[in-house]
């Protein structure tokens, strides 16, 4: 028997738990000729701003041991340009769509919130709280911050409010929980880690800023630990992110806790691979004969393998 890959995020229905990660698919419909997008569980948008960014400087990517970095500087078209043909052919592909929103302060979340308010295309807002190729400081490592965003988005938003965080905290829960009490309908964990990268011919950085944001397999463990520690915290939903490549990944990472994967280096290297890790997922299920992906969210928190545990 087929088993049921369908979750409920939030409120939102997904018909398999496989996201697309911020700023790894484009605006969400570009990719329609590769890949048959409506099969995706929801589509998540490149984060768009309320005025339009252009992103930083050239290098902007770099090649590392078992991952990526980058430091693209949030480049997008804004909202204003996003909400017209980019959202209409988003609208039209039939998939929950999540629009990453980012801002330089308060007002420019809420703002770009309230004008995403009037589609009925948008099934939920994704805040990027956790950007690390920006001047300032990661909007999250500030916990006041943090709140007065997700408080001054939730007043103005209809639809589910999620906050996607850095990795890079002591406590990972104690960061996914004040989101949460901020009014948070879900939690993506997470970014990109901050990262470097050196050319030993050149002697200069790999990257244009110096310092950029790592992704790809080799962060997978990190990013699986994260989901795994702020699970037992909340009671609202998870999206697993960083390093997802097959359904083994997305599966690890809803053993942790997460309802939802999203996958971004590997639609990178190919877009087919969202496809792959639906598949891979599937396959899993059949194999250990489990009827619904429902059942595995979390397994791994509510097993005792306290004989295990550190001492
Ligand atoms: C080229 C590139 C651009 C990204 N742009 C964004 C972005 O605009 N907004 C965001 O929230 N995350 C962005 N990310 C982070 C991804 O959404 C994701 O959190 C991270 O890459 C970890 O997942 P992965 O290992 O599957 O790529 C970007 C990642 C990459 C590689």
């Amino acid at each position: 028997m087929k088993p049921d890959l369908s979750v409920d995020f939030a409120g939102i229905k997904l018909k398999n738990p496989v996201l697309t990660a911020s700023g790894t698919f484009g605006y969400g419909y570009e990719l329609a000729d590769l890949i048959p997008l409506k099969k995706l569980g929801g589509i998540v948008t490149k984060t768009i701003t309320l005025e339009p960014r252009p992103g930083n400087p050239q290098p902007r990517i770099a090649e590392a041991e078992g991952g990526m970095l980058n430091t693209i500087g949030l480049q997008n078209i804004g909202v204003k340009a996003f909400a017209g043909e980019p959202l209409e052919k988003l609208s039209e592909i039939g998939v929950p769509v999540f629009v990453s929103v980012a801002g330089a302060c308060v007002s420019d979340y809420v703002e770009t919130a309230k004008i995403l308010k009037s589609f009925k295309s948008v099934s939920a807002v994704e805040l990027n709280l956790s950007c690390p190729n920006l001047k300032k400081k990661i909007v999250c490592h500030d916990l006041p911050l943090m709140s007065d965003v997700i408080k001054g988005v939730k007043k103005v938003s209809k639809v589910p409010v999620i906050a996607k965080l850095s990795p890079l905290v002591t406590d990972i829960s104690e960061l996914a929980l004040t989101a949460q009490n901020a009014g948070a309908d879900g939690v993506t964990l997470a970014n990109t880690y901050p990262a470097m990268a050196i050319d030993v011919k050149t002697f200069k950085p790999k990257l244009s800023t110096i310092k950029g944001g790592m992704s790809g397999a080799c962060v997978k463990p990190m990013s699986v630990r994260c989901v795994y520690d702020a699970y037992p915290a909340l009671k609202i939903p998870i999206i697993g992110c960083g390093g997802i490549m097959t359904g083994e990944d997305a599966v690890e990472f809803m053993l942790a806790g997460a309802t939802a994967a999203s996958v971004g280096t590997a639609s990178l290297v190919s877009p087919e691979n969202l496809m792959k890790v639906i598949d891979g997922i599937e396959d899993i299920l059949k194999e250990k004969n489990i009827k619904s992906v429902k059942e595995i969210i979390g397994l791994i928190n509510k097993a005792d393998f306290s004989n295990h545990s550190c001492k």
